[in-house]
């Protein structure tokens, strides 16, 4: 059985450079994504330039059919998942009933059902051979109530309260699990969350190669905890010290603003 390291969202952003940074430790990997042609161009380049075995599925995963495809491609293939690195998702801004439920249902589908799923399926087959790293993609807006980006914000909680919970469910088993935590990152998010007049990407916006560095470092640290940029922490840290839910959402409130309110 051929060890392989799984990464959803793989085509762009930070899961493309988490991959990069896999096939740089000669890891094979198998990346997931829609966009079937763009995952294609990347398995050409990054096995002529790393020498490994990339698989490629291009799947929905906001739908159930997503996990069985790449459930697929690693029994056809004989694949050991020893790394799961569930990092696909998308956010949706603006007030919480002017925006589309048909979208909130495919951001939960993703952001927590998919990401359950492949957690549940890949974290028994670990456990099973007494090794395996998670690494499950949250946001800072995940540590509080994040008015205007209501949903995501929920869903990214969601990814850290699981996570939490199961690295210490699994800390006998030679299991991990990680939560990364970024904040504003330059990537297509922003366009996809429909966010290019919110007032956080105006400034201290992390690379996703920076964000990719630190998560995948953690990662295989062992680490339960990573926040990347000391902007991020430091909102972080006072975010989870503050005992006034009140001043929290005002605080919140006021970071996720538009620029025309300020
Ligand atoms: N960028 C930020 O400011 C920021 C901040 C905090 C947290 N994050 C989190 O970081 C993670 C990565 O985001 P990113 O910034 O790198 O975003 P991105 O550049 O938009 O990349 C998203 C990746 O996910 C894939 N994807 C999207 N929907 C999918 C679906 N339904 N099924 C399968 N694949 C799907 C995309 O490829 P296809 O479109 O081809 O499917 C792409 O490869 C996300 O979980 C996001 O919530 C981002």
């Amino acid at each position: 059985m051929k060890e392989v390291a799984i990464i959803t969202g793989a085509s762009g952003g930070i899961g493309y450079e988490i991959a990069l940074l896999f096939a740089q430790q000669k890891i094979d990997i198998l990346m997931v994504a829609r966009n079937k042609q763009k995952l294609e161009q990347i398995k050409i380049s990054v096995e002529n330039k790393y020498g490994i075995n990339v698989y490629t599925v291009a799947t929905d995963l906001s739908v159930r059919d997503g996990f069985v495809d790449i459930n697929n491609c690693v029994n056809t293939n004989k694949l050991t998942v020893t790394y799961l690195v569930n990092n696909a998702g998308f956010g949706d801004y603006g007030f919480f009933t002017e925006r589309s439920m048909e979208k909130y249902s495919e951001m939960l589908g993703l952001n927590i059902i998919s990401l359950t799923e492949l957690t549940y399926f890949y974290a028994k087959q670990m456990i099973k051979n007494g090794k395996g790293r998670i690494l499950n993609v949250a946001s800072t807006a995940g540590i509080q109530p994040d008015p205007y980006f209501a949903v995501y914000g929920a869903s990214k909680a969601y990814v850290i309260s699981l996570t939490e919970a199961i690295h210490k469910e699994f800390e006998k088993t030679g299991v991990t699990a990680t939560v990364l935590s970024p904040g504003a990152t330059k990537t297509e998010f922003v366009e996809r969350a429909d966010m290019n007049n919110a007032k956080l990407y105006d400034q201290g916006v992390m690379t996703a190669k920076e964000v990719a560095r630190v998560g995948f470092n953690g990662m295989m640290k062992g680490k339960l905890h990573v926040i990347p940029g000391l902007k991020n922490k430091i909102l972080a840290f006072f975010s989870s010290i503050t005992p006034s839910s009140k001043i929290r959402l005002d605080i919140a409130a006021n970071v996720m603003a538009t620029k025309q309110l300020t």
